[in-house]
Parts: structure tokens; sequence; C-alpha cells
């Protein structure tokens, strides 16, 4: 299968339109049955335990739940940090800031283009910067400017993508059955044409000799990638 990157449908919708609310809802589920959360957090807690400054950045983090559901997970490791949202949308409630600081960690929203967030200067590097569903939206060429700007801004970067794969398609088709709305039919299916495969993401990460790559697809839709500085910047 060729890569497809094309508009989805969420990124058009304002934040509190009803069929964007119900599709961020339908993101949850999809990240629950992707098994998302145990991915990333199995990525990262290793090293979470040695993290200087404990700022975790999330691209492309929509309403702020899967990073608080990751939060909670890796607090028993970290007890205090601070995590930037960083989406063109702001959908994070007020339940789910209360819930970060629950745990006794700081969050900051920021509701901006990605590439135009990444182009500021950061007084120090995060810890950890990670995507989820999200890097698919980006051709190669933007791809390659956001990994360069995020390995002067980070060091680890994590990700899960969807898998572009047969098998993750043919589920993308069949969201109807689990209730899916018609935004997330629409998105799964273009979004698993936009995934990735083999070491696409590896391919496309600039100073390699100083990071550690993996890329893997992983459970039966995702495909994970992680990149951890080796060298000092
Ligand atoms: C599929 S959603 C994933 C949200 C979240 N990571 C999750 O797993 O629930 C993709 C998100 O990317 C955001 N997005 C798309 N293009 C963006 C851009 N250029 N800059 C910032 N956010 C963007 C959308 O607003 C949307 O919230």
């Amino acid at each position: 299968m060729n890569r497809l990157v094309e508009p989805e449908w969420l990124d058009e919708l304002p934040p509190h339109h009803p069929d964007a609310v119900r599709s961020r809802q339908d993101l949850r589920r999809l990240n629950s049955l992707m098994g998302n959360l145990s991915i990333l957090s199995g990525l990262l807690q290793s090293s979470a335990e040695v993290w200087p400054s404990g700022q975790i950045v999330e691209l492309g983090a929509g309403d702020g739940t899967f990073m608080l559901r990751l939060a909670r997970r890796l607090s028993h490791h970290l007890k205090q940090a601070h995590v930037v949202l960083v989406d063109a949308q702001d959908a994070v409630t007020h339940e789910t800031r209360a819930g970060f600081a629950a745990i006794g960690w700081t969050v900051e929203i920021v509701t901006a283009d990605v590439f135009d967030w990444l182009r500021q200067p950061m007084s120090q590097p995060a810890d950890a910067m990670i995507a989820n569903l999200f890097l698919h939206h980006f051709s190669g060429p933007q791809l390659s400017e956001l990994m360069k700007l995020a390995t002067e801004r980070t060091r680890l970067f994590a990700a899960c993508e969807p898998w572009r794969s047969p098998v993750a398609l043919a589920f993308s088709q069949m969201l109807g059955f689990i209730g899916c709305n018609a935004v997330t039919r629409h998105d799964a299916v273009v979004s698993v044409r936009a995934g990735f495969a083999g070491r696409e993401l590896s391919s496309l990460w600039p100073a390699r000799s100083q990071w550690r790559l993996q890329e893997r697809s992983a459970r039966m839709f995702t495909h994970a990638f992680v990149a951890e500085r080796i060298t000092p910047p």
C-alpha cells in the first residue's frame, strides 16, 4: 500500500461541534482498542525515572485525555511533571485540567499550529515529546521538518501511529459496527492510508548517528516509533 495523505474531517470541525465532541469520544475507544496507552507507557516508563526536568510535550494532543491517562501511569515513577499539550484546537475541558492537578502535575495548553510552536525557542529541551495518531497528518517533507525541529527540543521522541496494513485498513472500514460516527469512520480510513510501515519514520529522522531509533508494528493496528538521544546536542 502506497502512503496517501488526505484531509481529516475532525481537523476542520470547530472543537465544540457535536460531531467533533463525539468523534473525540470515539478516539478514546479506538486508542483503547489499539492499545496505544500501554504501548506508549511501555516505551517511556524505563527512562521516566531519570528525567531531569519532568517536562513532557504532546504534539497534536486533541482533548488531552490520552495524555492524562498516560500521566496517571507515569506518575508512579514521576511524582512531579509539567505537561505541554499542543494542538491547533482547544478541546481540553476543565475536568481534564483538574485531572493533572489531582496527580500533582502541572499542565499548559498551547493552541497553535505545531510547526509554529516548534519554531519558537525553548528555554530547555523537553525530557520527552510524544505524538499519538498525529504524525500521519503530514507529508514526508513536512515530517522531515517536524522531526528536525523536534531533535532540537527534546531528548526522547515517541509516537504511536496507524499501521498502514491490510488488516488495519479492514478494521478501519468496520468502525460503524462499534458505533463510531461519520467523522470517525471517514478519518479512520484516511488515517490508515496515511499511516506508516517498515522503517519509514526512521528514514526521515535527522542526525541518526546521535539517536537510538526503534520502529516496529505493535499489536494489531499500531506502528510505534522511538528516538532516544545518545550523545549531547
Ligand atoms: C486524531 S487527533 C489525535 C488526538 C490525540 N492525540 C488523541 O490520541 O486523542 C489529531 C489531532 O491533531 C490536531 N492537529 C492536526 N493538524 C495539526 C497541526 N498542524 N498543528 C496542531 N495540531 C494539529 C487536530 O486538531 C487533532 O486534535
